[in-house]
C-alpha cells in the first residue's frame, strides 16, 4: 500500500514560495507567501517552516530573492546570503544549500533561471532522496514492530516524503508497522503539533505521549526500535538533533533498544570533527514559561531552552541515509562515503 501526500510544505509558485504556516497547525492550515529574502529569514527563524531539510529546500529560493534584490551587486548578494544563513545555527542543510546556490548564482553571472533550476533541484533531489531513505529504512523495522520517534520529521520538515517518519510510512505502507508512539516534544510540540497531525492524515495508528513517557515505554520493552531524524551529523557521527533525542538514545542503549537516525547526506557536516562543535541554538525562554499563548511560570524565572542536543554515535546503531545505513566505526563509514559523494 503507498501512502500519499495531500500537502506540501513548500511549494514556488508565480506568485512567490508558498509555505505552510507550521506554527498553526494543527488546528489551522493556512499559508504564508514569501517574496523577498526577508520574507524567507522570517519564515525560518520564526518556524513558519522549521525542520533541517525543508530550511534547505525554503534557503535556495531565498538565495534567489537575494540574487534579484542585489541586482548585480556580488557584495550585497553575498551579505543577504550570509544573513539567510544566520536565520537558525544548527541544522547545516541551511548553509548547505545556500552556499550550493550562491555557487551557481556566481558561475552563472546571476542568471535566475540557472538560480531558481538550482533551487527546484535541491526540492526534487530532496524528495527522491526522502524515498530512497523510507525504502532502505524500512529494511531495519520488523513486521509487527512499534516504532517511537521524536519530533518532526515527516513532509512537514522536509521537501515532501521526510526521513524518519518518512521511514516510518515506507515501513507502514509494507506491512511492518503495528504501531508508532510520537513524543510530544516540548517545548514548541512538533511532535504533538505536526507528526501527530501526519500519523492521524495518513491513519497510522499511533499514541500520543508526553516526552517523560518514552523511558518507561522503552524500559518495559514496548518499544521496538526508536527512529527520529538529524539536523547535523559530524565526521565521526555524532548527531545534533530536536533536544530529548540523547535522552532517549540513552535509555535504548541501556536496554538495549535499536536507535537509529535517518537523514540525508545532505544534513552530514563532513568538515565538522565531532558534535561538540555543533552550534546548538538556544531559544526564547517564552518557549518554555508559555504554551502556545498561556503563561505556564511566573513572570522572572530564569529559562535555559536549547533547541537541540548532540547524541554520540556509541549511542546510535544505525545512521538510515539515502546512500545505505552507517554504522559503527562511523568516522570510516562518513570518510568513505564523503568519497564517494565527491564532496
Ligand atoms: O526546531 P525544528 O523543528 O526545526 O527541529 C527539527 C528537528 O530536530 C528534526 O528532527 C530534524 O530537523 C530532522 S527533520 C527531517
Amino acid at each position: 500500500m503507498e501512502l500519499h501526500e495531500d500537502f506540501k510544505a513548500l511549494e514556488m509558485k508565480e506568485d512567490g514560495l508558498v509555505l505552510i504556516d507550521q506554527r498553526l497547525l494543527p488546528t489551522r492550515l493556512e499559508y504564508i507567501t514569501c517574496r523577498t529574502s526577508e520574507d524567507v529569514f522570517y519564515a525560518i527563524r520564526e518556524m513558519v517552516v522549521r525542520g533541517a531539510p525543508a530550511i534547505g529546500g525554503v534557503a535556495g529560493y531565498g538565495v534567489l530573492f537575494a540574487a534579484r534584490e542585489a541586482r548585480g551587486d556580488s557584495k550585497r548578494f553575498e551579505e543577504i546570503c550570509a544573513h539567510l544563513v544566520d536565520a537558525r545555527p544548527t541544522a547545516v542543510n541551511l548553509e548547505w544549500a545556500v552556499k550550493r546556490v550562491a555557487a551557481v548564482a556566481k558561475a552563472s553571472s546571476m542568471d535566475l533561471d540557472a538560480i531558481r533550476s538550482e533551487a527546484d533541484a535541491i526540492v526534487a533531489e530532496d524528495i527522491a532522496m526522502n524515498h530512497r531513505i523510507g525504502e532502505i529504512g524500512s529494511q531495519v523495522v520488523r513486521p509487527g514492530a512499534t516504532i517511537l520517534t521524536h519530533c518532526n520529521t515527516g513532509a512537514l520538515a522536509t521537501c515532501g516524503w521526510g526521513t524518519a517518519l518518512g521511514v516510518i510510512k515506507t515501513a507502514y505502507g509494507q506491512g511492518r508497522v503495528a504501531h508508532v508512539y510520537a513524543d510530544e516534544t516540548r517545548p514548541r510540540l512538533q511532535g504533538a503539533r505536526l507528526t501527530a497531525w501526519e500519523l492521524v492524515r495518513a491513519g497510522i495508528p499511533a499514541t500520543l505521549i508526553p516526552d517523560s513517557a518514552a523511558a518507561t515505554l522503552i524500559r518495559d520493552g514496548r518499544i521496538d526500535c526508536v527512529i527520529l531524524g538529524a539536523d547535523r551529523i559530524t565526521a565521526d557521527g555524532d548527531v545534533a538533533n530536536k533536544l530529548g533525542t540523547f535522552a532517549l538514545s540513552v535509555v535504548c542503549r541501556r536496554y538495549g533498544v535499536p536507535f537509529y537516525s535517518a537523514a540525508p547526506t545532505t544534513t552530514i557536516d563532513f568538515d565538522t570533527p565531532d558534535g561538540s562543535m555543533i552550534p546548538i541554538e538556544e531559544r526564547d525562554g517564552g518557549e518554555v514559561t508559555h504554551v502556545g499563548e498561556s503563561q505556564v511560570a511566573p513572570d522572572g524565572i530564569d529559562v535555559y531552552n536549547p533547541s537541540f542536543d548532540v547524541t554520540p554515535h556509541e549511542n546510535i546503531t544505525g545512521i538510515i541515509t539515502e546512500c545505505g545505513i552507517l554504522r559503527e566505526p562511523y568516522d570510516v563509514a562518513i570518510a568513505e562515503l564523503r568519497k564517494s559523494l565527491g564532496r
